[in-house]
C-alpha cells in the first residue's frame, strides 16, 4: 500500500524552504523506486490553513511541481504567521481579534486524511505546534527554519547564511558613503530578540559598532566612541544594529501590533538610535537604513541550499523509521534529530561571554557596553 506524507511551511518565509520540500520529495521518489515501500508526498497550502479550508487545499507534490525549486526563495506551499491552530486568530464583529484553540478540530481533520507522517517546516512557534499535535497523537516531524538562527537544538538553521550574506553585501555598499561623506551610517538588520545576523554581518563587514539585544548599550559610550573616530573633523563610523537592540536605560524597541499575529512587529530602531545619538551630543552627520525583508528574499546561498536539502532527506528518513515527535537538526557537523520537547525548550541567543562576542571585541567592534 502506498504511504502518504503531508508537508507544510509555517511562519515567516526563509530562503531554503523550497529546497527542503524538494529534498523530501526526491528522497521519497528514490525510496519508491528502489525501496520496499511506495510513498506519495502532499503539501498543505498556507500551513494548516490548507487543512482547515473548505474545500481543503492539499496538493500532490509531483516531480513537475518540485523540479528545480531548490534555487528559489519563498515557499511554493505559501505560508502564514496567522494560522497557529492552538491560538487561531478569529476576527470579531467589533474589529478585534479573538484567539481560539482549533487544535482538536485540526486533529480530527488530519485523522480523516490519514497521513503516515506530517512534516512541519518552521521556526520556534511552528515546532511548538508540532509538539502539541504530536502529543495529540499526530505523526509529527519538525524541520527547523529561521533566518534569525534562534533555535538552540540545531547549530544553524537554513536561511541564516543567506540573510547574513544579503546584509553584508548591503553593509559593503553603505561603507562607501560613510567613507566619502564622513558620515555615521546605521544599518538595521532583522533577528528578533537574537543578535546573530547583526554580529555576523558586523564581523563580515568590519563594522565599528554592533548593537544586539543581548548586550544593552550605553548611548554616551557610543557618542564617545564616535567622537574618537572624528578627530580633525574627519572620520566615519559604520553601525550594525539588530532590530531588537536595547539601551541600558530607557527604551528604543520600535514595535507595532500586527492584527492576528501573536508577535509584535519589530523594525525602525535605526531611526530611534539616530535620534538618541544626536540628543546625546553626537555632532556627526547620520544616515539610517532599515534592511527589512530583503534579508529574507531571493535565492538561497549554496550553504543554505545544501543544509535545507539534507534536512529534507533526513525528515523523510525519520518518517520511514516512524521516528515521530522529533525535529531534524544540524549538530557538530552532522545531520541528526532531537525530540520536539528538546527542540522547543531554549531560545538561542548570543551569550555575552561567548567566544564569538569576545572575538568581535578583539576585532575592535564596540557593543556600547
Ligand atoms: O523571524 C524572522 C523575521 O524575519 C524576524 O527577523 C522579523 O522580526 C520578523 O520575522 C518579521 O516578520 P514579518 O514578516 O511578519 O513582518
Amino acid at each position: 500500500m502506498t504511504k502518504k506524507i503531508l508537508v507544510l511551511t509555517g511562519g515567516g518565509d526563509a530562503p531554503g524552504l523550497n529546497a527542503v520540500i524538494r529534498g523530501i520529495c526526491k528522497r521519497a521518489r528514490k525510496e519508491s523506486a528502489t525501496g520496499n515501500e511506495k510513498w506519495e508526498v502532499f503539501g498543505s497550502i498556507e500551513a494548516f490553513n490548507g487543512v482547515f479550508s473548505d474545500p481543503q487545499e492539499i496538493v500532490k507534490l509531483t516531480s513537475k511541481r518540485t523540479a528545480g525549486i531548490h534555487v528559489k526563495g519563498g515557499t511554493i506551499l505559501k505560508t502564514t504567521n496567522k494560522g497557529n491552530p492552538i491560538k487561531y486568530p478569529v476576527p470579531q464583529p467589533d474589529g478585534t481579534i479573538k484567539f481560539v484553540d482549533r487544535s482538536a478540530e485540526l486533529v480530527a481533520k488530519l485523522k480523516k486524511l490519514n497521513f503516515d507522517a506530517i512534516i512541519n517546516i518552521g521556526g520556534d512557534g511552528s515546532q511548538k505546534i508540532s509538539k502539541s499535535l504530536f502529543e495529540q497523537g499526530m505523526p509529527m516531524i519538525g524541520v527547523p527554519k529561521t533566518i534569525d538562527n534562534d533555535l538552540s537544538a540545531t547549530d544553524i538553521t537554513f536561511g541564516f547564511q543567506t540573510a547574513v550574506q544579503i546584509a553584508t553585501d548591503s553593509f559593503d555598499k553603505l561603507v562607501t558613503t560613510a567613507e566619502s561623506h564622513h558620515r555615521v551610517m546605521i544599518m538595521e538588520v532583522m533577528g528578533r530578540d537574537a543578535g546573530w545576523i547583526a554580529l555576523h554581518t558586523a564581523i563580515a563587514g568590519g563594522a565599528e559598532i554592533c548593537l544586539i539585544p543581548e548586550i544593552p548599550y550605553d548611548i554616551n559610550k557610543l557618542v564617545k566612541k564616535i567622537d574618537n573616530r572624528y578627530k580633525n573633523g574627519r572620520g566615519f563610523v559604520n553601525i550594525v544594529v539588530a532590530e531588537g537592540a536595547k539601551p541600558k536605560t530607557g527604551s528604543i524597541t520600535a514595535s507595532v501590533g500586527d492584527k492576528g499575529s501573536e508577535h509584535v512587529r519589530l523594525g525602525g530602531v535605526a531611526y530611534q538610535l539616530s535620534k538618541q545619538l544626536k540628543d546625546a551630543g553626537c555632532k556627526a552627520e547620520i544616515r539610517e537604513t532599515v534592511l527589512g525583508h530583503v534579508q529574507r528574499g531571493g535565492t538561497p546561498v549554496a550553504f543554505d541550499r545544501v543544509l535545507a536539502s539534507l534536512f529534507g532527506v533526513k525528515a523523510f528518513e525519520l518518517a520511514t523509521e516512524k521516528q515521530f515527535g522529533r525535529m531534524v537538526a544540524y549538530k557538530n557537523n552532522t545531520i541528526t534529530s532531537v525530540s520536539l520537547e528538546e527542540a522547543t525548550q531554549v531560545y538561542n541567543t548570543l551569550q555575552k561571554d561567548s567566544y564569538l562576542v569576545k572575538a568581535a571585541k578583539g576585532l575592535g567592534i564596540n557593543f556600547g557596553d
